[in-house]
């Protein structure tokens, strides 16, 4: 018998870590690579941020602090959602822990009875179906095709709800597609979801701010508040602050399941760190330039990835309305065969063929949907031109 546990044999390390730690490897030993795998902001952390942290420091705010966070950052949160979504929360409905992912599984484990299901929409970012796994869950993957715009079907959500499903997952904008739900759409997904009162909603918010074309972001709960007493909303600063490493993120829901994640919290990590903490509360309350800059130049890059790639029909670029991510089929390329006779058999495949011609991206089987490959545009656009044109002539070698 072995001595390691079964749940996590069954589950694999983040795919998207592990190809961007490939590629810095590859960098160390000198070679030349375009990194298009990052799923992390290529911006600095705000320098009003980073000096709020260092306050922090020398006023000696360096000991535990409450579990769900410092009232000063819950506050900070709470005057987040008035101001930005117009929902409101009191403290007791607010957790913070390391980063989001880390929210959503303290969720998942205060939640999940074996075999219990969580609708996951595909493709979907790659943590939720092994974070359901490990809490001994069933990952429902529920498919959205490229015709739906990588969407959600009302009517095929409602045909994945069973009498065991805990959870629906909602990501807008999305990783990896940048699919942005609009208001209506919303509303849509709201009124099965009004039929199934067992159903929770998880609405992962973490791209809220990497926004474009001037849409104006909404999560379903400002849409239908009718389904508070069952959403749990998801969002922190590593996206939209370039954050990443400081771990806070922070959750918003009923008292019941804050409490529950609370007694998990306090029997593992504790809390996030009390200096990321104390900056968190400077990112919240006073980054609007900041985001308001890297949107725009997010949106550039979206812009000169598209117009680098769009004349290349044998590939096909999904154009995303959010996140710093492009989704691109690369169904008429799988087949080819490499100069050494040796046949792309999949996405995979291709991205190891892409990473020994000079660029790092990730295949689309790790976000549950084969024959795509995820661009993260977390990057100059001098690299942008050359991934591109690298992909571009990776992709015309092949017979
Ligand atoms: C959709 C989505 N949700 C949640 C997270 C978690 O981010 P963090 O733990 O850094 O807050 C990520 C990170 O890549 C993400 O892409």
């Amino acid at each position: 018998m072995s001595f390691f546990s079964k749940k996590v044999s069954r589950i694999q390390p983040s795919p998207t870590i592990s190809i961007t730690a490939k590629a810095k490897k590859l960098k160390q030993e000198g070679k030349k690579i375009i990194d298009f795998s990052a799923g992390e902001p290529d911006f600095d952390t705000p320098e009003n941020v980073k000096n709020a942290a260092i306050k922090a420091i020398e006023e000696g705010k360096t000991k535990y602090t409450p579990v769900n966070g410092t009232k000063e950052l819950i506050d900070a949160i709470i005057k987040k959602f008035k101001r930005e979504n117009n929902l409101n929360f009191d403290s007791e409905e607010i957790t913070v822990g390391c980063g989001g992912k880390q929210v959503i599984f303290n969720a998942l484990l205060a939640t999940i009875e074996k075999d219990d299901e969580i609708i996951i929409p595909s493709p979907f970012w790659v943590s939720y179906p092994d974070m359901a796994i490990l809490t001994e869950g069933l990952p429902v993957v529920l498919d959205c095709s490229q015709e739906n715009n990588f969407k959600i079907n009302p009517q095929d959500l409602e045909n994945k709800i069973t009498n065991r499903t805990k959870w629906v997952i909602l990501n807008s904008p999305s990783n990896p597609t940048g699919a942005f739900y609009s208001e209506l759409e919303l509303q849509n997904l709201a009124k099965i979801l009004l039929k199934h009162p067992h159903v929770w909603v998880m609405c992962d918010d973490l791209y809220e701010h990497i926004i474009f074309d001037n849409l104006k972001f909404k999560n379903i709960l400002q849409v239908d508040d009718k389904l508070k007493p069952r959403t749990f909303v998801v969002n922190g600063v590593s996206k939209a602050y370039a954050m990443t490493g400081w771990r806070v993120g922070y959750g918003a829901g009923p008292k019941e399941l804050i409490k529950e994640i609370s007694k998990i919290q306090s029997q593992s990590t504790t809390h996030t760190s009390s200096i990321s903490q104390a900056a968190a509360i400077e990112a919240l309350n006073n980054s609007d330039e900041f985001i308001k800059k890297n949107k725009k130049i997010f949106q550039d890059r979206r812009d000169l990835i598209f117009s680098n790639l769009k004349n290349f029909t044998e590939l096909q670029v999904f154009l995303p309305q959010g996140s710093f991510y492009v989704y691109v089929c690369c169904n008429d390329i799988i087949g080819k065969k490499k100069e050494d006779g040796i046949e792309i058999k999949n996405d995979i495949d291709l991205s190891d063929y892409f990473l020994d011609e000079g660029v790092a991206v990730v295949p689309g089987e790790a976000f549950g949907c084969s024959n795509f490959f995820r661009i993260s545009f977390a990057t100059s656009n001098e690299n942008i031109n050359e991934g591109c044109k690298k992909i571009i002539d990776a992709c015309k070698k092949l017979k």
